[in-house]
């Protein structure tokens, strides 16, 4: 498993942590963490099964301790089944997802959702040190309770699902080629978004901040002209027909 820088700026960083090169069942995914001086944040931090060597990747860098927040976009195991863990390890850190699923979550345990704050619809502002993070509605886009992140201080948004492609663990961290990886990203779109309207509805909200870096939590970061080319091909893309 690979560990990246992919944003620094003085004390603000972004931290790519994925690429599981293991033979195995789980479906790849993509784990981000904030630093911004001492504090971290981390958004969809994955599964139970990949929860030892995340954790042992980010320990290399930051004290555990020092977790303030996690963020879940949406309710699914690749993105919270690690949850328990985390808190084990770091109790006073909150945690951050739609209320729509806190009933729903709480099946997984009481521990899921003693530290939880339920997300209004409408999204919240997370102050992080001097950055501030946006959670961003995405609802209908995959999950019906559902947000993406935005960084206002390094202009980095992380996508959860949206932009998902099912990539090995070899698959380049950055997008390269855009029309290929779009034939990649298309089945996933095509099967887990139910919704075009929800799609366009997003773009136009994440365009008007101009993201640098659109991180998803499957497949490729989009970066430079990537990240137009992947809001144009999201808005024109046809979804949710069976
Ligand atoms: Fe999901
Ligand atoms: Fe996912």
């Amino acid at each position: 498993m690979r560990i990246e820088t992919i944003y620094q700026n003085e004390g603000h960083k972004w931290i790519f942590i994925g690429r599981d090169e293991a033979e195995t069942e789980v479906i790849d995914t993509n784990q981000y963490a904030i630093i911004n001086g001492d504090d971290v944040f981390l958004m969809d931090p994955g599964g139970a099964e990949l929860f030892p060597e995340v954790m042992t990747k980010l320990s290399q860098i930051v004290d555990i301790k020092n977790i303030k927040g996690i963020f879940s976009s949406h309710q699914d195991p690749d993105i919270i089944s690690a949850l328990p863990y985390w808190i084990s390890l770091c109790p006073d850190a909150t945690i951050y997802c739609s209320g729509l699923w806190r009933g729903f979550i709480a099946h997984y345990g009481h521990e899921y959702i003693a530290n939880m704050v339920s997300v209004p619809d409408e999204g919240i502002e997370i102050p992080l040190g001097d950055a501030m993070l946006e959670l961003i509605p995405a609802h209908y886009c995959h999950s019906s309770g559902n947000f993406s992140l935005f960084d206002h201080k390094a202009r980095v948004l992380f996508s959860g699902d949206i932009g998902g492609a099912v990539i090995d663990g070899h698959y380049p961290l950055y997008c390269e080629d855009f029309q290929k990886h779009a034939d990649v990203m298309k089945p996933f779109h095509q099967r887990l978004m139910p919704s075009s309207e929800a799609l366009m509805r997003w773009v136009k909200s994440v365009r008007k901040h101009r993201p640098s870096l659109i991180c998803p939590q499957h497949g490729a970061i989009f970066r430079s002209e990537d990240t137009e080319s992947f809001l144009d091909w999201l808005y024109d893309l046809e979804v949710g027909k069976y």
